[in-house]
């Protein structure tokens, strides 16, 4: 039995993109009373919250957090300024929902980690493929072993270079800018969450033909070993701008002893050719200057998709679960913080062992890959 639903007051730390969207599904929910905004960047903000007719702004995450309307706090902040406010909403004993990746430095993660489990805080990540009909299909059919115990499995990601060219334009900082721990990220959750296993090591080979100058690589391919099964995990984030897929196209493959998954998803089945541009939905105010787009692949923009000004699909699932599950208690599947830091883990675990060509053992500290790691940049 559900409790009953309780409102409640949330604030929204990061109103670019991803705030949006979720600032204005906030909006929305029936069970959200209050919503408060913060970003560093004034009009940003301000122009949210006017949009979604949120209660407050601020440019001060610290100062919104520790209000009294806030009961819940969404963390969007750009991918390397996650750690100050997620520490600081645990620390506040409110509920929190985080963008991936947790942070990028697995000792901070770690850090995040210690003090979850310290507050016994409930913190989800923004693994936002996780609510996708499709994938909760195999989950089901996964774990009532209707394939048997797995093999092998294999996953494929492409992605169009226009996501990370706006992610590195934003920072001179690139180190761990890598595609396994900004992008890939969603994809080992995905096939981890569908395997349901610990890997024992990893080997990875990276490429840097086409991004290396901008201080990031093409590609990471790696295999992960477990006691009884492998997995070929792999990605490239450098397809040419003009390819017709938003962001991610997948396809993965998971073979039992008694049986096969196979999964399709390049969103290849619906393409739209038009004289007229249809890259705008991935070019928001300031990032106007990528390609023009005639050929699209429908629905293959993450977040999902747009009808009458508003977006439909997993990124809004998602967020309603998340709302019902602080509301009412109910059981969702987000990624939890351990999870998310065991995938930072895993990623980082790639990148080096691309970088020293050799088998790392996953069984490592947080020290000493962050040391590696930076040793040998
Ligand atoms: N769940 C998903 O599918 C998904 C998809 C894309 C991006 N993301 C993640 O969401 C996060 C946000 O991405 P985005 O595309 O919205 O980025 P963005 O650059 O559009 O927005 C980030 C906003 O955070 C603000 N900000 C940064 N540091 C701040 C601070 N300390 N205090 C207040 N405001 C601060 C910036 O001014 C900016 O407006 C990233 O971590 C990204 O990796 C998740």
């Amino acid at each position: 039995m559900y409790k009953k639903m309780s409102e409640l007051g949330i604030a929204i730390i990061g109103c670019g993109r991803v705030g949006r969207m979720r600032g204005k599904i906030a909006s929305e929910f029936p069970g959200i009373s209050w919503i408060g905004l913060c970003d560093s960047n004034e009009d940003i903000g301000k122009q949210l919250q006017q949009d979604i007719n949120a209660d407050y702004f601020t440019t001060d995450y610290a100062e919104l957090i520790q209000r009294n309307e806030v009961d819940a706090v969404i963390v969007a902040t750009s991918t390397w300024s996650h750690f100050e406010p997620a520490l600081l909403t645990i620390e506040n004993k409110k509920k929190l929902f985080i963008e991936k990746p947790l942070t990028l430095d697995a000792t901070q993660s770690k850090f995040l980690i210690s003090k979850i489990d310290q507050y016994d805080s409930d913190v989800c990540v923004g693994y936002t493929q996780r609510f996708r009909r499709k994938f909760i299909s195999v989950k089901e059919k996964i774990q009532n072993f209707q394939i048997g115990d797995l093999s092998c499995a294999v996953t494929r990601t492409f992605m169009n270079k226009m996501g990370p060219m706006n992610e590195l334009r934003l920072t001179q900082d690139r180190r761990f800018l890598t595609p396994m721990v900004i992008s890939g990220t969603h994809s080992l959750d995905m096939s981890l969450w569908l395997i349901n296993d610990t890997p024992k090591s990893v080997y990875a080979k990276s490429s840097d033909k086409i991004l290396g100058e901008l201080g990031t690589k093409d590609a990471t391919f790696g295999i992960f070993t477990f006691d009884d099964k492998i997995w070929s995990m792999n990605i490239s984030w450098a397809l040419p701008k003009k390819w017709p897929g938003a962001s991610y196209g997948l396809q993965m493959g998971f073979v039992g002893t008694k049986g096969v998954i196979d999964i399709e998803d390049t969103h290849r089945d619906i393409i739209i050719v038009s004289d007229y541009d249809q890259g705008k939905i991935y070019r928001p105010k300031g990032r106007e200057v990528e390609d023009e787009r005639f050929v699209d692949f429908l629905t293959s923009y993450p977040p999902g998709d747009i009808y009458a000004n508003d977006l439909w699909g997993p990124m809004k699932d998602e967020t309603f679960s998340w709302f019902q599950r602080i509301c009412m208690g109910i059981n969702t599947p987000h990624t939890n913080a351990h999870e998310a830091h065991r995938n930072l883990m895993y990623t980082l675990a790639m990148d080096l062992s691309a970088k020293l060509n050799k088998e790392i053992d996953l069984d490592i500290s947080e020290d000493y890959i962050m040391d590696r790691l930076t040793l040998e940049l």
